[in-house]
């Protein structure tokens, strides 16, 4: 398969390449890193990088920004991040890849566990996780031509401890291969409307 993955260069999207790469051509994005880069809190940035990459057979998003703070000192404007950035540009992902994905293609959108263990300073991402998950079921049952969407909703990475570890006390970490799987279980199989979570 041609398989698209945006967020090639982080954390998750790395542990996805290595379980994917040996079987597939891919295609991988970043924002600023990889072999083609965009901004998927953009929507014409996305429709440019599909123009130049061409057709694929499977999309994995493990990109998307939230701000983390105190509810107390959350305003409108914080939150705005969360939405344009994680949740709008995963979804204009899916709305615009829709153009560009071949039939029976597959659409895999990255969430976290924060949808339904929240954490001290969360609110915003709590709330960018749960759009996320309701939007692929909602989405799985109306996309046609054989598309199918589903959503990786991974626990706190091992590989991540350095930079989160401090917000997420008492979650059991995850290694990225294990969260990979999900993703692999997702692209190759023929599960829809899921969220495949790894805790
Ligand atoms: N890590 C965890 O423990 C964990 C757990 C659950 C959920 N998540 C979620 O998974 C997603 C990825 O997390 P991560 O830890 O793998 O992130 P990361 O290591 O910071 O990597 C982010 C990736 O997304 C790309 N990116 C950043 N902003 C972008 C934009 N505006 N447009 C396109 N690409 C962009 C980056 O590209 P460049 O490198 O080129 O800048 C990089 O490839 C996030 O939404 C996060 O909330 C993470």
């Amino acid at each position: 398969m041609r398989i698209v993955v945006i967020g090639a260069t982080g954390t998750i999207g790395k542990a996805v390449v290595a379980a994917l790469e040996d079987r597939h051509e891919l295609v991988k994005v970043g924002q600023t890193g990889g072999d083609h880069q965009v901004d998927i809190a953009d929507s014409g940035s996305i429709r440019r990088l599909f123009d130049r990459i061409g057709r694929f057979d499977a999309l994995v998003s493990a990109a998307g920004k939230v701000h983390f703070g105190a509810l107390a000192e959350l305003t409108e404007k914080e939150f705005e991040l969360g939405l344009r950035n994680k949740l709008m540009g995963q979804v204009n992902l899916v709305l615009i890849g829709r153009d560009y994905v071949n039939d029976g293609g597959s659409f895999t959108l990255t969430s976290g566990v924060l949808s339904h263990d929240p954490i001290r300073y969360g609110a915003s991402a709590s709330l960018v996780n749960g759009a996320l998950e309701s939007f692929v079921k909602a989405a799985a049952i109306e996309l046609d031509r054989g598309l199918r969407i589903n959503v990786g909703s991974p626990g706190v990475l091992v590989e991540s401890l350095p930079v989160f570890g401090e917000y997420f006390r008492g979650h059991e970490p995850v290694p990225g291969a294990r969260v990979a799987n999900a993703y692999v279980k997702s692209v190759e199989g023929l599960l829809t409307g899921q969220v495949l979570q790894v805790l």
